[in-house]
């Protein structure tokens, strides 16, 4: 490593952004490039190069992405001298990813430079990662320093995922490929990691002798919009649960890593993973509820429901509300109930972690709400990201009688300073070639075994999803589901 380069500005690099005209990289990935060059965390020696099949050179792509990716940096975090220097450093390329003309032209671009840090970030259709690898392989692109970045979905089940898998490793090692989940890249998720591992208060209370459920929400307010075609194939099980829902889970329970290593984690995340009860069958039935949106409103206005989305079968089944209760079978959580729901058109965007701590063995004290409400921490990630303490005291004036307060810590407070969006960590680790925050592929399997058997099984017992009102929390059974335990989803 360079003695004289502060250790957060990458090396030089050459970020082949497959899919430069697409909407993933025009919202998120080029504004993410954007604002690590205005951090100057970017080496000078660093090129972007933009890849579709659209008719355009280098000058026109600049123009076309001043309109497109501009109005997706907040205005008060656009510098315009700072965007001059970043759009010196983006070449298009036109190129049709599914034939071999056209990557000799890559060829020539990247010839030279073996040694700096080759990204190819496939921002395409999962379809076209097969003819990318395949081909940048044969057109002799790949040198020690290239790395792949897939987006997801990374396959529809477990087979699938792992026919994916296989043609990535005919071509490229494990330690080249970083599979992307881009709620490992929010800061608000690292953040768990750090309240757990860099905190000795919590660890002795992590665990089934003190805490008495989880709960995992990750609720949006969006509806599936344009994205209908894609969603109706997916659903809320593949699009968010087997991905997102089940990271956060893993990283809120795994045991304490030995070190920061990302093999030391990526280990201690997979046996969580593999901790994890089946659910298969009727169990699986019972344990999960499917919802669907229906038409609703919002204080802006009516939405219509997901059937009435042009882009969706009149007679679609495909659910856009899940909700879980999960176990983990380990000594640490055995018998803990893990509550996992997330679902489109909810009543707000809102991802939030809650976890109720048991009630005191006994009391002493009185209180109004009888303890019904234990100690409860809230580490809400999305919008704000806060952590928020329930605890008792004494009320002022009164005898004997406790009232619950909260003890809060707002981040924005704190910093005061623009949050990172995930690809801006998440692009910089690419480049840099740490793997800590990317899914490896046994972790990718896992989850797809686990997700398969609820899959399945709804299939088999012909569960339809249920039909919750736009702009609610989802449909009744989701209460029903928790009510059981003679608990209830977290309320603000
Ligand atoms: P888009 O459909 O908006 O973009 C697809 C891109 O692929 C376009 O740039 C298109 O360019 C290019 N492309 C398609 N076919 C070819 C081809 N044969 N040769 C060269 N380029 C081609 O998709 P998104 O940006 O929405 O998504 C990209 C990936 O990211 C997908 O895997 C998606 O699942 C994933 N993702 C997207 C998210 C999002 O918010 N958008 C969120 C999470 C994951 P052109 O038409 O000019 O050829
Ligand atoms: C994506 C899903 O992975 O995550 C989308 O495909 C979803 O359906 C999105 O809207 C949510 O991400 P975020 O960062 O907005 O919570």
């Amino acid at each position: 490593m360079n003695k004289d380069k502060p250790a957060d500005i990458t090396n030089p690099f050459d970020f082949v952004l497959f899919g430069g005209t697409g909407d993933l990289s025009l919202r998120k990935l080029l504004p993410a490039l954007y604002f690590r060059h205005c951090e100057a965390q970017l080496h000078g020696d660093g090129r972007i190069i933009c890849v579709a099949r659209r008719d355009m050179n280098t000058e026109q792509f600049i123009e076309f992405i001043q309109q497109e990716v501009i109005q997706h940096i907040p205005s008060e975090h656009f510098k315009q001298a700072s965007w001059d220097g970043f759009i010196e450093r983006i070449q298009y390329l036109q190129l049709d990813v599914t034939t071999l003309d056209g990557y000799n032209v890559l060829g020539e671009m990247l010839s030279g430079r073996e040694q700096v840090a080759r990204v190819f970030y496939l921002s395409v259709a999962p379809s076209l990662f097969e003819p990318i690898c395949a081909k940048v392989s044969e057109a002799g692109l790949i040198s020690k320093s290239t790395r792949v970045a897939l987006e997801k979905p990374l396959g529809r089940d477990r087979a699938s995922a792992n026919e994916i898998n296989d043609q990535l490793a005919r071509v490229f090692d494990e330690s080249q490929i970083f599979r992307i989940d881009h709620y490992l890249g929010k800061e608000t998720v690292q953040n768990l990691m750090a309240l757990r591992f860099g905190n000795a208060l919590f660890e002795p209370l992590w665990r089934r002798e003190h805490i008495s459920d989880v709960q995992i929400t990750i609720a949006e307010s969006l509806g599936v919009g344009t994205r209908g075609g894609f969603y109706d194939q997916t659903g809320a099980l593949r699009d968010m649960v087997q991905n997102h829902l089940l990271q956060l889970l893993v990283i809120l329970s795994m045991e304490p890593p030995a070190s920061s290593d990302s093999d030391a984690i990526r280990d201690e995340k997979i046996k969580v993973l593999r901790a994890l009860k089946p659910l298969v069958g009727l169990d699986a039935v019972e344990s999960t509820v499917r919802g669907q949106y229906k038409a609703g409103a919002y204080a802006d206005g009516p939405v219509p429901g997901y059937l009435e989305n042009e882009t969706v079968p009149d007679d679609s089944n495909t659910e856009t509300f899940v909700a879980i209760r999960a176990e983990i079978e380990s000594w640490r959580w055995a018998g803990v109930p893990f509550y996992l729901r997330t679902g489109k058109h909810m009543e707000s965007k809102l991802t939030e972690i809650i976890i109720n701590f048991q009630k005191v063995p006994h009391s002493i004290y009185e209180t109004a709400d009888g303890f019904s409400t234990p100690n409860q921490l809230v580490i809400r990630l999305q919008p704000q990201e806060s952590i928020r303490m329930r605890v008792y005291v004494k009320a002022w004036g009164d005898d004997n009688q406790l009232q619950p307060v909260h003890l809060n810590l707002d981040f924005n407070d704190v910093f005061k300073k623009r949050q990172m969006i995930a690809y801006e960590r998440l692009c910089m680790d690419i480049i840099k070639g740490n793997q800590t925050l990317f899914m490896r592929r046994d972790e990718v399997d896992a989850a797809w075994a686990w997700i398969d058997p609820i899959r399945e099984a709804w299939k088999t017992h012909n569960v339809v999803p249920k039909g919750y009102t736009a702009g609610t929390m989802g449909p009744a059974a989701a209460n029903a589901l928790i009510s059981r335990e003679g608990l209830k989803w977290y309320e603000d």
